[in-house]
């Protein structure tokens, strides 16, 4: 039984970060509780003390990890000194939650969760009770007051013991913010979002002053990309609502084993080894006795069909030692005759390859005749991966 009070519109409070707001659905809402989860020195203190510049609503921010002073000097790096947060240095739940009662603001963060110490649990800091028992008395504040908690929670790469994974069915979103350490890109993304889809990602470019907003994805994917380089192909994948294109790159080579070996970073492991069946019955490339290593460039997962003719043609370039056309990329599902199908939101993705200046683009033949294609941009309709293969790596 439903009342009224129900259907009410859920409130959501702009970031002012659009790149955050986008991951979250179109802003905080209102008494959720979202983990932002990491590795640490990823960005996410960073990213919150922006956050916190940006917000027009009372903030308070809890520190279990740095002091005053580090806090200033980073609030001070990031030009967000003059942003009237309430920020208070503690680790004990019980001094956090009177502190909070007191201010009783609307957005309340906790750096990070790992850190804090409730009395009503046994364990030391950072162990699974500790971080359970503390998470479970924010949400029951938020939910009481209708205020929002963002938990930041540190990862290992091997998951955590303590970390998030034990917290994500206690909180409405969890966002894990991601990143190569030896780039600066970062990327957001929600694992689980009660309000909105988990589809969205943001970018974000790690700058002396700070994180920067990435609208623009592709080009960053792209920059310092090998031109004339035998084994890669730029692939164009929906991001939820925006088209981003990442390359592919692949290294086939005859193994040394009995069994070839394969791995795979960005793509799904299992469908990288069907393609390269694909290609070696449908595709005429003697490929089943050969290693084969993928890697996206970036830190995307392309889980998506539309990426599999860009494989294809890494694998195939790679296999034949030969680079396709830099200014070439490839748009297309592969089915297992070897025959490449029509995808989801083409329009979209040409007009993406066409704005970053790729000249010419493979796509389906089949059920692509009422596409309109942009200005300056060529397409060459393909049937099967044969004449795509034969297209762009012509003997
Ligand atoms: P931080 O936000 O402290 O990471 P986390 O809270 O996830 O542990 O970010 C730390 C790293 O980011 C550190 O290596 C320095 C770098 N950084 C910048 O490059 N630019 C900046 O403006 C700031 C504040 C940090
Ligand atoms: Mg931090």
């Amino acid at each position: 039984v439903f009342s009224d009070d129900d259907s009410a519109e859920i409130e959501r409070i702009k970031s002012g970060i659009a790149e955050l707001d986008r991951v979250l659905g179109g802003g905080i809402v209102e008494g959720s509780v979202i983990l932002l989860a990491g590795e640490p020195g990823i960005g996410k203190s960073t990213l919150l003390m922006q956050l916190c510049a940006h917000l027009g609503v009372s903030v308070m921010y809890v520190s279990g990890e740095e002091s005053r002073g580090q806090l200033k000097m980073r609030a001070d790096r990031l030009g967000a000194g003059g942003s009237d947060t309430l920020v208070l240095c503690e680790t004990d739940m019980e001094s956090v939650l009177s502190e909070y009662d007191r201010v009783s603001p609307k957005i309340m963060i906790v750096d990070s969760v790992q850190t804090m110490y409730s009395s009503s649990a046994t364990g030391a800091p950072g162990s699974v009770g500790q971080v359970r028992e503390c998470t479970s008395e924010l949400i029951a504040r938020a939910k009481q007051d209708n205020c929002a908690v963002i938990i930041v929670g540190h990862v290992n790469k091997e998951g955590g013991i303590a970390g998030p994974k034990v917290l994500e069915h206690m909180v409405d979103a969890v966002l894990y913010f991601e990143g190569d350490r030896s780039h600066t890109y970062r990327i957001v993304r929600a694992v689980k979002n009660r309000f909105g889809s988990t589809n969205e990602i943001g970018v974000f470019d790690m700058m002396e002053d700070g994180l920067r907003e990435v609208p623009n994805p592709s080009e960053m994917l792209l920059s310092g990309r090998p031109l004339h380089a035998p084994g890669t192909c730029v692939a164009c994948v929906m991001e939820g609502s925006r088209p981003v294109m990442a390359e592919i790159q692949a290294l086939v080579a005859r193994t040394s084993f009995n069994v070839p070996r394969r791995t795979t970073d960005g793509f799904d492991f299992n469908r990288a080894n069907l393609l390269f069946a694909v290609l070696e019955k449908r595709g005429g490339l003697n490929i089943g006795m050969c290693d084969g290593y993928i890697n996206v460039i970036g830190g995307l997962q392309l889980n998506e069909p539309a990426a599999d003719l860009a494989l294809v043609l890494a694998v195939a370039s790679s296999y034949r030692d030969k680079p396709m056309d830099s200014d070439v990329t490839a748009i297309g599902e592969v089915g297992l005759t070897g025959e490449v199908r029509s995808v989801l939101a083409l329009q979209q993705r040409l007009a993406e390859a066409a704005r970053i200046g790729f000249k010419t683009c493979l796509i389906p033949r089949h059920g692509t005749g009422n596409v309109q294609i942009p200005d300056g941009l060529e397409v060459v309709r393909v049937r099967n991966i044969r004449e795509a293969i034969e297209f762009a790596l012509p003997v």
